[in-house]
């Protein structure tokens, strides 16, 4: 009987099914054994537990540890959680010294720093690998710094831009998650242990020596929200998902450039599936999974706000329910980051097809209009209407902008020279993007030199 002197009997069978999560908490293993052996640590420094004892719990819990990671641990489900379960063991382990370590602490503020140390984790794992993706991302960066490909506002050809300078805008978005990240590990450095239940503890505890002994930068204020508080959770999955969403849209970006009417660029073997059907077919599966687990990644966060709002202060059962979506995203995330960086490194780009579609839509059309500005000295709303002529004169032959005939473009703008071809092109054009954060080849190299030095 686990709750002792006022039970009498054992939790019906439903009871404990719906109330048991030793299936999914036993993930936090080394964070309560790690935390068990700070508390006891301190216990004995602040002359609560004797040093025998202290040496006892300490011995036993690295027994244990030993147990778990040799895979001969006996997780019960009966004694419900990871907590609970490591206890138990230490008892039949070392005895009675290991029904003094759960002195002047809860479970409320063990769970609450087990899983906060675990998050940490993650939060360390997960930058290291939005690292690695922008590494990759710059590097092709680099070798694509003048790769002409058409630019897109709402997917239609808009200006020339480079494959690199594409890439990069990828690397930008990343460096904010990794920021995010940074941001929510800062926060989350405050340590809940020795809140106790909810209302701190009547032993003269250490707070500080936990905190530190555990790697957090200092105890948490107050008792009730030490116990009560997951934004830590919540500020780590909005992170997630907002990572998600850039690699669910460059998914999508992989996917439109790999289909036949784009072919921008190919994936190998190593990154796409075949078609049990259709021979010829080559599928982008691993973009197509990240772009869909954006899904369960988007459902971790909305689940846990919805398991949180409402929930008056401070500990309820209710936030057991916060592990398994924070498991399961950052399971999602942790394919989707190496998925994509394998894709990165994977992919070849088809650059003459890139160069011949970039020029193609009359995409130098602002180039034109610049032109007439710089040149002519037209306002910038007289040389959009000529240049609007002239696509339309354009359309009508069925020719790209370069091809118009001199003569067919005076008839709109009599000022108009032999000169404006050299802007027509997609270099000239991508060329004269020099202002800053622009894609002009030299601006890209840069760009790229910059962040590979950043991210070395
Ligand atoms: N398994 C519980 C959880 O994950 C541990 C805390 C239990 N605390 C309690 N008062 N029942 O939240």
């Amino acid at each position: 009987m686990q709750w002792g002197g006022r039970f009498g009997a054992g939790p019906a069978a439903v009871m404990q099914a719906i109330n048991v999560s030793i299936g999914f908490d036993r993930k936090l293993w080394q964070q309560d054994i790690t935390g068990s052996r700070a508390h006891a640590a301190m216990l004995g420094a602040q002359g609560i537990l004797s040093a025998t004892d202290v040496a006892a719990i300490d011995e036993g819990l690295a027994a244990i540890a030993e147990e778990i990671e040799a895979g001969r641990f006996g997780f019960i489900d009966a004694l419900e959680d990871i907590h609970t379960n490591i206890e138990v063991r230490l008892t039949e382990r070392i005895g009675e010294a290991a029904r003094r370590l759960h002195t002047a602490r809860s479970r409320n503020d063990q769970v609450a720093t087990d899983f906060k140390l675990w998050v940490r984790g993650a939060i360390d794992d997960v930058s290291a690998q939005v690292k690695d993706l922008m590494r990759a991302l710059a590097e092709r960066a680099a070798a694509h710094a003048a790769s002409v490909m058409p630019g897109f506002t709402h997917l239609q050809t808009a200006q020339p831009v480079t494959f690199g300078h594409h890439l990069l805008a990828y690397v930008e978005m990343l460096s904010r998650d990794a920021g995010r990240l940074a941001d929510a590990r800062a926060r989350l450095n405050e340590c809940p242990l020795g809140a106790a239940a909810l209302a701190g503890t009547s032993f003269p505890i250490d707070r500080q020596m936990t905190a530190q002994t555990l790697g957090f930068e200092r105890p948490t204020a107050n008792s009730l929200d030490s116990v009560s508080d997951r934004d830590f959770a919540l500020e780590y999955l909005s992170a997630l998902s907002i990572l998600a969403m850039h690699l669910s849209r460059f998914a999508e970006e992989i996917i439109i450039w790999c289909s036949s009417p784009y072919r921008l660029i190919s994936l190998s073997d190593a990154f796409t599936t075949g078609s049990s059907i259709m021979p010829q077919k080559r599928n982008p599966d691993a973009a197509e999974l990240t772009r869909a687990k954006t899904g369960r990644i988007f459902g971790a966060l909305l689940g846990l706000l919805t398991v949180m709002k409402g929930l008056p202060m401070a500990y309820a059962k209710d936030m057991q329910e916060d592990k398994e979506p924070v498991f399961d995203a950052t399971d999602a995330i942790s394919l989707c980051l190496a998925a994509t960086a394998g894709m990165v490194r994977d992919m070849q780009a088809d650059t003459a097809r890139m160069a011949a579609l970039a020029g193609s839509g009359f995409s130098t059309a602002t180039d034109l209009a610049d032109w007439l500005v710089r040149v002519l000295g037209m306002p910038f709303r007289d040389a959009h209407h000529v240049t609007g002529r002239i696509v339309k004169l354009a359309e009508d032959q069925g020719v790209e902008l370069a091809h118009v005939k001199l003569a067919d473009m005076q008839a709109v703008e009599p000022r108009i020279t032999e000169a404006v071809y050299k802007v027509l092109t997609v270099e000239a054009s991508v060329a004269s993007r020099t202002s800053y954060g622009g894609t002009a080849p030299v601006r890209v190299a840069a760009a790229a030199a910059k962040w590979l030095e950043v991210l070395a």
